[in-house]
Parts: structure tokens; C-alpha cells; sequence
């Protein structure tokens, strides 16, 4: 069976120092493990990622153009490993974070996310939750990465609300880990990979 991990955060949370620290783990332990991101992660999807982030999209489209480019991943996965571990650099609870701005889109988020098989939901699902004076003093020394960075870190109360919110809410056995991101990498780490084997995925 597929088993999933996603990471999820702000930009500069933390999470890709978070991916590459638990990259660098599975390979000195030898464990088989695929990395990939959203959205995008394959060769056609990351064309698509380059005009998505960068677009002006409504908020609507943007919701069922991330779940498109994810319907489409999640496929390609179900048909190449049958019994890999993946480890998602974001997944849908991005869309519900970012694109969930009132209850009318929130409500077509988790009808969506419903129509996700449940082999394909993460097994375990890392918030790095950071602070908003962390947040901004990581944001000073380094530049935006795209279009969407820019616009969604003025917008820290309400995605870091809807964060909360998914904390609460149940989507098949999943565990959604909230993590105190404000701390150093190293000991983040340790905590990762101690959820990790209490849920046995190594
Ligand atoms: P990326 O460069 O991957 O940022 P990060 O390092 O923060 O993951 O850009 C992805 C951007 O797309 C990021 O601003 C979050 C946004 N996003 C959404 O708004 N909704 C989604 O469903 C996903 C997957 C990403």
C-alpha cells in the first residue's frame, strides 16, 4: 500500500529544511522512500505549476485547478507504486489554507478532497506551525519565490486560522500533526522521525 506523509506550512516555516533533513535520513538508513511536491511533481504537472502560481486566477479556479494537477498526480502514483512511501511537499490541505477564504469555498474544498480515494490520504500530515514575528524576520533575508508568496503572507491570520481548523477536522485515519515550528531544525527533526515510527511507516 501507498503511504503517504505531507509536509504543510507558511513559506519560510521551515518546511523544506524540514523535507530535505528527512530526505537525507531515508537515504543513510536505506529506506525507499519518493519525494514530491504540489503543486506539480511530475513533468507535465510542473509546467502547469509555473502557471498557476504565477497566475490571477480567480479563487474558484484556482481551487479546481490545484485539485486537477493533484487528481492527476495522485493517478500516476496509484499506477507506477503500488507500495512506496511518498512524502508530499504540501497537499490538500494547502488548498483548504490558502484558497479557503469563506464557507462556500471551504465547503467545495472538502467536497473535493472527499473524492480522494482513501489509499491516497497521508498517513501523517506535519504543520510547521511558525509565528508571525518568526515568519517575518525569515521573510527579510530572503526574496519571494513567486507571485503567490507575495500576495499570501499578507494574508497570515486567515491561513493560519484555516491551519487550525484542519487540525479539527477528521479526513479518513490521518493524523495531522501540528508542530511548533519557531524551534531549531535539528530537534524538529527528531520529533518528525519519532511520529514517523510510533505511526510504523519505517
Ligand atoms: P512554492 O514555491 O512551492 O512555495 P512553498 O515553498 O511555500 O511550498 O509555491 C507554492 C505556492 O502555492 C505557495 O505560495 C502556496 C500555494 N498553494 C496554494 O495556494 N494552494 C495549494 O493547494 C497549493 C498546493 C499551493
Amino acid at each position: 500500500m501507498t503511504k503517504i506523509i505531507s509536509f504543510e506550512g507558511f513559506e519560510y516555516s521551515g518546511k523544506s529544511t524540514q523535507i530535505d533533513l528527512l530526505k537525507k535520513y531515508f537515504k543513510k538508513n536505506k529506506i525507499k522512500s519518493e519525494f514530491t511536491r504540489e503543486p506539480g511533481g511530475i513533468k507535465d504537472l510542473e509546467k502547469i505549476r509555473e502557471v498557476i502560481v504565477n497566475s490571477s486566477f480567480s479563487n474558484k479556479s484556482l481551487i479546481l485547478f490545484f485539485f486537477a494537477s493533484r487528481f492527476e498526480l495522485i493517478s500516476k502514483i496509484e499506477l507506477l507504486n503500488q507500495n512506496k512511501l511518498y512524502v508530499f511537499d504540501r497537499y490538500f490541505d494547502s488548498t483548504y489554507a490558502y484558497q479557503g477564504k469563506n464557507a462556500e469555498d471551504k465547503k467545495i474544498i472538502k467536497n473535493l478532497i472527499s473524492l480522494i480515494d482513501k489509499k491516497s490520504i497521508p498517513k501523517i500530515t506535519f504543520y510547521l506551525d511558525i509565528n508571525k514575528n518568526s515568519l517575518f524576520e525569515r521573510k527579510k533575508s530572503r526574496s519571494f519565490q513567486n507571485k503567490f508568496d507575495q500576495i499570501y503572507l499578507n494574508q497570515y491570520e486567515r491561513i493560519k486560522k484555516n491551519y487550525n481548523e484542519l487540525t479539527k477536522l477528521k479526513i479518513g485515519n490521518r493524523k495531522f500533526i501540528k508542530i511548533n515550528a519557531n524551534r531549531d531544525p535539528d530537534i524538529i527533526h527528531q520529533e518528525v522521525i519519532f511520529h514517523i515510527k510510533k505511526c510504523k511507516l519505517i
